[in-house]
């Protein structure tokens, strides 16, 4: 029986109660590559990553314009799954030296590559540059001055994209909303003479330049398709007036990412057909009404690519009945990984589903908390679930939707080896990312 929402695609339970992914059980996986892992079903991502070209494709494609889709790095990134997005027909988008190296590693042409970044150093500057990279984003006056300075030293035009700030407040947390005002991410559209605006000026002004497009992100985990619609009104609206006062039509718009996903039974994702064709209706909306021709989009998701394709297996250690102070019980189940593995639950208090996977049990339900092994009462994976209440050691438990933001935020925190990245395919598994050892801490440490 296929699991279902939230598991990824290929996830079965079998009629002995083991959960399978791609057609690799859980235990084989737990004996070959040990605990806690993320086990990655190529597949899914695969399918995740064509469905959202191809969805924006049509829907761009109906009002005469074309798309560009970057999987955002930044929600997890490995050579092989760099590749993959790639030979899928996807753009890479990164944020760092390091995903920047990935992306390169893994083949993917510079042409291909976004660089992101509040703060770029001059160095991921320069291996930008070096790399042939297709767009920088620059999120701050200084910055477009660094990249001409460094552009002209390496004796290339970069190719740029000024980040603005929409003043549209998105997000599935505080700290994943990243266009109000408030906030260190791009370049105000506020006043009459804006931040934005004389970025832009200043972009074409700077022959060492190249305007490639104007760039928007507003929050992620974001579940209204709507929620795009005043963003992308406010960056047309500032295509036309650079068009009308410098005569420069900008040639794309880059509306982001942040589509949501299901972390629960019960939940639906964003509907990628529903969320283009809502974001390609505004967009010829809003440039007949500006008597602007239409720009090529580009869009960069993350989390909506890799979230549900991947689930983090652990073994259960320890199990204690709590009783509350309502004369509730709650049982805590403590696994052998935690915080360090997905900072999530800790970080925005984010929701995530549980189950025991190495077998099927008749118990009755109990509440239960999926807690880690590190030394912090936060150290939570699951604040809530219900599992089969002779939930017992040795258990393997699996929590679902950890593809994107856990290995990519993952930490040594009470020097915790960080685990493996391991993909599976058709009944076979193999390692993306392997699992980090004491060694390999120590060897980081000069004694
Ligand atoms: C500039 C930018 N683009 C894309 C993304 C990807 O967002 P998501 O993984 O929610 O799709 C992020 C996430 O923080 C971002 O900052």
């Amino acid at each position: 029986m296929n699991l279902g929402t939230p598991w990824p695609a290929g996830a079965v339970r079998h009629d002995d109660g083991e959960v399978s992914f791609a057609g690799v059980r859980v235990g084989a996986l737990a004996a070959q590559h040990g605990t806690p892992a993320y086990v990655l079903d190529e597949a899914d991502l695969r399918a995740r990553a064509r469905r959202y070209r191809e969805a924006f494709e049509e829907a761009f494609a109906e009002i005469g314009t074309s798309v560009e889709v970057f999987y955002a790095g930044k929600a997890f990134l490995s050579v092989a799954v760099a590749r993959w997005v790639h030979e899928e027909g996807l753009r890479v988008d990164t944020a760092t030296a390091g995903e920047l190296a990935v992306a390169l590693r893994a083949g993917v042409p510079g042409a291909a590559i976004g660089l992101h970044g509040n703060n770029k150093s001059d160095a991921e500057i320069r291996t930008a540059l070096e790399a042939g990279v297709g767009r920088i984003i620059v999120d701050s006056l200084v910055e477009v001055d660094r990249v001409a300075a460094l552009a002209a030293e390496a004796g290339v035009v970069a190719p740029v994209m000024v980040r603005v700030t929409t003043g549209v407040h998105a997000g599935g947390h505080e700290h994943i909303s990243t266009a109000h005002e408030d906030q260190k991410f791009g370049l105000s559209l506020a006043g009459e003479d804006s931040p934005a605006l004389r970025a832009l000026r200043a972009v074409v002004a700077r022959p060492e330049l190249r305007l490639v497009g104007i760039h928007s992100h507003i929050g992620s985990q974001i579940l209204d398709p709507h929620a795009y619609e005043l963003a992308a009104e406010r960056v047309l609206a500032l295509r036309a007036r650079l068009h009308a006062e410098a005569g420069v039509l900008v040639e794309e718009v880059d509306l982001g990412g942040g589509f949501g996903v299901a972390y629960l039974p019960g939940e639906a994702e964003l509907d990628a057909t529903e969320v283009a064709r809502a974001q390609a209706r505004t967009v010829a909306a809003v440039c007949e009404r500006l008597a602007t021709p239409v720009p090529r989009v580009s869009i960069e998701p993350g989390r909506a690519v890799v979230g549900p394709t991947t689930a983090t297996l652990y073994t259960v250690g320890t199990v204690k009945p709590v009783e509350l102070e309502d004369g509730r019980v709650r049982t805590y189940v403590s696994v052998d990984g935690g915080m360090s593995d997905n900072l999530r639950p800790a970080l925005y208090g984010a929701a995530y589903h549980a189950e025991i996977v190495s077998r099927r049990s008749t118990a009755e339900p109990v509440l239960a908390r999926v807690v880690g092994k590190h030394c912090e009462s936060g150290d939570i994976v699951v604040h809530e679930c219900e599992l089969p209440g002779d939930v017992r050691a040795g258990d393997l438990l699996a929590v679902a939707v950890t593809g994107a933001y856990g290995r990519s935020m993952a930490s040594n925190y009470n020097l915790v080896p960080r685990p493996p990245v391991v993909a599976v395919r058709e009944g076979t598994s193999r390692v993306l990312v392997r699992r980090e050892t004491l060694e390999d801490l120590l060897a980081l440490d000069e004694g």
